[in-house]
């Protein structure tokens, strides 16, 4: 059983319309297809990274992995639950850093955390969380409304809320944008740690040296496809040169000849 699994993914955004009329008319035309036949799977322990340009469909992935979004065919289970049939049994198996930032601006970070640790139903998880917001550097921001913390702030707090529940997946979507040098370290230090207890990670990120010295194994979107999938030695040894050369390499080949990657 593995830790991620895709089987065949593909997803198709239904058309339409712009402004309130989007929100009841039907949809028409054929739509926008953001994934196709997308399959791979990641190991349980595995330090993994999906790269891919803007609009690569990374984010349209981890959707379809939270249950946020319905793939329009193919499989999704995590840890071998299936994301759509299993839904509550995969969330819980998960946690999932969103690329964008939500968050109550009623609540202050603690009261975040203890509501995050509700939903799993945890009641008495302050131990955890007291140890979240020290590896964070959270603590002295623990009784702070969210709406006064700055923007790297509440990145950090999104990062805390998807491990409130120790999900032995953790998947981050470009957790560091945005974010000072010193959270990027400690956050690395904290998910390597993690990493090294068990937990599986799957990592997007545009920084490539952070993919490079995380990373055991990565794939590559491009338009919706999967265009590479191998260990970060192998694709290092490609141009004898850094992950950024690589990814260049393979963004600038033909379709054709990356399509068919081995899942
Ligand atoms: N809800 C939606 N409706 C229609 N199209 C969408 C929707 N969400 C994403 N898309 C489109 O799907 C494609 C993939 O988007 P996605 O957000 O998955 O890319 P990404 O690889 O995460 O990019 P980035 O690196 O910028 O975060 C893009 O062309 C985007 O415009
Ligand atoms: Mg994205």
């Amino acid at each position: 059983m593995h830790a991620v699994s895709l089987e065949h993914i593909a997803k198709t955004y239904a058309p339409r319309a712009s402004g309130w009329r989007g929100l009841f008319m039907p949809p028409s035309g054929p739509g926008f297809q953001a994934l196709t036949d997308v399959s791979f799977t990641v190991d349980h322990g595995e330090f993994f990274a999906l790269l891919g340009p803007n609009g690569a469909g990374k984010t349209t992935l981890i959707s379809v992995l939270a249950g946020l979004s319905r793939p329009t065919t193919g499989r999704a289970s995590i840890c071998g639950h299936d994301v759509v049939t299993d839904y509550q049994a995969a969330r819980r198996s998960l946690g999932v850093v969103p690329q964008e930032l939500v968050y109550d601006p009623f609540f202050t970070v603690r009261e975040t955390l203890r509501i995050q640790s509700g939903y799993f139903g945890f009641r008495r998880n302050d131990d955890w969380i007291d140890e979240i917001l020290a590896n964070l550097g959270l603590t002295d921001k623990a009784d702070e409304n969210m709406r006064a913390l700055s923007g790297g702030m509440k990145r950090r707090v999104l990062v805390a809320q998807a491990l409130v529940h120790r999900p032995p997946v953790i998947i981050l979507d470009e957790p560091t944008a945005g974010v000072d040098v010193d959270l990027r370290r400690s956050l690395w230090e904290f998910i390597s740690r993690l990493n090294r207890a068990g937990h599986t990670i799957l990592l997007t990120t545009h920084y490539l040296e952070e993919a490079q010295s995380l990373c055991n194994r990565i794939a590559m979107l491009k338009r919706g496809k999967l265009v590479a999938l191998d260990t970060t030695k192998a694709l290092l040894a490609r141009t004898g040169g850094t992950l950024e050369e690589a990814f260049v390499q393979i963004m600038n080949t033909d379709e054709q000849a990356t399509a068919q990657v081995q899942a």
